[in-house]
C-alpha cells in the first residue's frame, strides 16, 4: 500500500493531526477489541504532540483501556534527559487518569540484552496469534537525518525473526545502546504514523518516500505495514524535496 504523505505548514498543526489520529484511532480500537495498543516514539518530535494529548485531548481519551509501549528506548534510566519513557511521563502519562500497569516501558536501565530480553517477554503477553507479539494499533515513528527509524540505524544487523533487538549506534549525541522493535513488530501494526520536521531531513524523507529501494542505507524504508498503511505526518520544510505529485496539503 503506498503511504499516505500529508504537509502541514508547521510542527504545530501536524501535532494537532497527530494527536486527533491518537483520539481516533482509541475510540475505534476501544469500540471493537475494548482496548488500546499505542507504541510511542522518542526523540524532540514527538512533544508537542504528548502534550496536547495531556491537556487539549485528555477528556477525549479512555485513557483506562489505553496500553502505552514504545517502538524503541535509548539505554538510560528514566530521569535521564535521553529516556524516550522519562519524557512520555513528564509531559504526558503523569497527566492522565492511566492505569500504571497499563505503561509497558523498555527497561532502559538494564543493560541491552537484558532490557530486551524483559521487553520480550512484555510483547509477548500481548501477542495476537499467530504473532508473538501484538498488533498495535497504532505506532509512532520518527526518523533521523541518516534515515533510521526507531533504533534501526543504517548499516544495523537485521535480526527479522526476534521481535525485540538491542541494538548500538551511534547518532547525534543520543545514548548509543539502544532496544527496539524489529519491522515485522512494525509492519504488523494497523496503522503507523511518521512525524517528520525540519529542512536536515529532507534530502534523506526524498530518498525514502521514492521508488528507490535501499533499506540497509535507509532503514526507515522497511516499515510498510502488511495491510494498515502508513501515514507520513511531514512539515514544508521537510517535504521540500519531495515530487509535488502524491501529497497532500493540509490546511488545518
Ligand atoms: C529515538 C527515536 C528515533 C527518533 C529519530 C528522530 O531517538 O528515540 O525513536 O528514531 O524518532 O531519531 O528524532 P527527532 O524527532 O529528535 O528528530
Amino acid at each position: 500500500m503506498k503511504p499516505e504523505i500529508r504537509v502541514f505548514n508547521d510542527l504545530e498543526n501536524l501535532s494537532r493531526a497527530a494527536a486527533n489520529l491518537f483520539t481516533a484511532q482509541a475510540a475505534e480500537s476501544i469500540t471493537k477489541r475494548d482496548r488500546f495498543l499505542v507504541a510511542l516514539n522518542g526523540g524532540n518530535t514527538p512533544m508537542r504532540l504528548f502534550r496536547l494529548l495531556a491537556t487539549d485531548h485528555r477528556d477525549q481519551v479512555d485513557w483506562k483501556r489505553v496500553h502505552v509501549f514504545w517502538g524503541d528506548e535509548r539505554c538510560v534510566p528514566p530521569d535521564d534527559a535521553g529516556s524516550s519513557y522519562g519524557q512520555a511521563r513528564d509531559a504526558l502519562l503523569s497527566r492522565v487518569p492511566i492505569p500504571d500497569s497499563n505503561i509497558h516501558r523498555i527497561i532502559g536501565e538494564l543493560a541491552p540484552v537484558e532490557a530486551s530480553g524483559n521487553y520480550s517477554l512484555t510483547v509477548r503477553r500481548f501477542a495476537s496469534p499467530p504473532l508473538e507479539w501484538p498488533r498495535f494499533d497504532l505506532v509512532y515513528l520518527g526518523m533521523g537525518e541518516d534515515g533510521h527509524t526507531a533504533s534501526l540505524f543504517p548499516g544495523s544487523p537485521v535480526e527479522e525473526a526476534a521481535p525485540v533487538i538491542p541494538v548500538t549506534a551511534h547518532y547525534q549525541y543520543r545514548p548509543a545502546n539502544r532496544v527496539t522493535l524489529t519491522p515485522a513488530v512494525f509492519n504488523s501494526a494497523r496503522r503507523v504514523v511518521f512525524m517528520v520536521t525540519g529542512a536536515k531531513k529532507a534530502v534523506t524523507l526524498a530518498e525514502v518516500l521514492s521508488d528507490r529501494y535501499n533499506p540497509g542505507q535507509y532503514p526507515a524504508q522497511r516499515i510498510n505495514p502488511n495491510d494498515g498503511g502508513s501515514i507520513w505526518l511531514v512539515d514544508e520544510e521537510a517535504a521540500s524535496k519531495l515530487p509535488k505529485k502524491n501529497i497532500r496539503n493540509e490546511e488545518e
